[in-house]
């Protein structure tokens, strides 16, 4: 029997006309649907999203991911993880990892990705981009993220402002996810360095209470949802 292939599939920011339709044609031939557990709501969401696409009966699979930073117990889980959906595809079936926005940013999809790369290099993997977070958020902020000789970086605020600091110099603009948890250090670091000015927040971009907040400064207790991120500007 022939392997099923794994399609990695970006289901975009949440608005659920924001997917591709080279990701709804795929969703409609899949025998499963894999998707990570553990981000807050992101499981439900991306469900939410490919639902209505899925032939009748087909399973979405939640994979548990730890919350956790000890490398031991995530690379056990990614190798796990890996497994489940090997065995899937090894019974000829077809299936789909869904992703909030982009499976190639910060997605645990890279994990499985890499995990099935190791351990089964003959199974067929492709990936279906999506609209990342940002680029939605840049469209519903109306902030353009780059042009002439701009540039800028993506990065991750889940340990704070540090990387930041370190980057900005070199950088014209910084997107930065995963900044709920940290976000009055990082308001804290974007006062300091006198980028609140450029920067505006978006959080739920797309869903049921979407905010775009700027003016930053003027509200230091505000207190971003999961889904939110930043786009810092050096130049407004
Ligand atoms: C694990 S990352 C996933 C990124 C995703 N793969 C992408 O391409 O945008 C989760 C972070 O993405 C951002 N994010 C995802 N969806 C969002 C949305 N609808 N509105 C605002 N931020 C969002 C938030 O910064 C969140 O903490």
């Amino acid at each position: 029997m022939q392997n099923g292939t794994l399609y990695g599939i970006g289901v975009g920011p949440g608005d659920p006309e924001l997917i591709t339709l080279k990701a709804v044609n795929i969703l409609r031939n899949v025998a499963v649907v894999f998707a990570a557990a553990s981000t807050k709501n992101s499981h439900s969401l991306a469900e939410k999203i490919v639902s209505p696409h899925l032939k009748e009966g087909v399973p979405v699979k939640p994979l548990g991911f730890p919350m956790t930073r000890d490398k031991q117990r995530l690379t056990a889980a990614w190798k796990e993880n890996a497994h489940i959906v090997v065995e899937t595809l090894k019974e000829g079936e077809d299936a789909a990892f869904i992703t909030l926005g982009d499976p190639m940013i910060y997605s645990t999809f890279g994990y499985i990705m890499l995990k099935i790369k190791e351990t089964d290099p003959d199974i067929s993997i492709e990936i279906i981009p999506g609209i990342t977070s940002y680029q939605a958020g840049a469209a519903a902020a109306g902030q353009i993220l780059v042009e002439a000789e701009e540039s800028y970086a993506v990065i991750s605020g889940a340990l704070g402002s540090q990387k930041l600091k370190d980057i900005i110099d070199h950088m014209d603009n910084v997107v930065m996810l995963k900044v709920y948890r940290n976000y009055k250090e990082i308001l804290d670091t974007l006062n300091e360095l006198d980028l609140t000015t450029g920067s505006v927040l978006i959080s739920r971009c797309g869903l049921d209470g979407e905010e775009i907040l700027w003016n930053l400064k003027d509200s230091p207790d505000h207190v971003p949802p999961y889904l939110s991120l930043l786009i810092i500007k050096k130049k407004d």
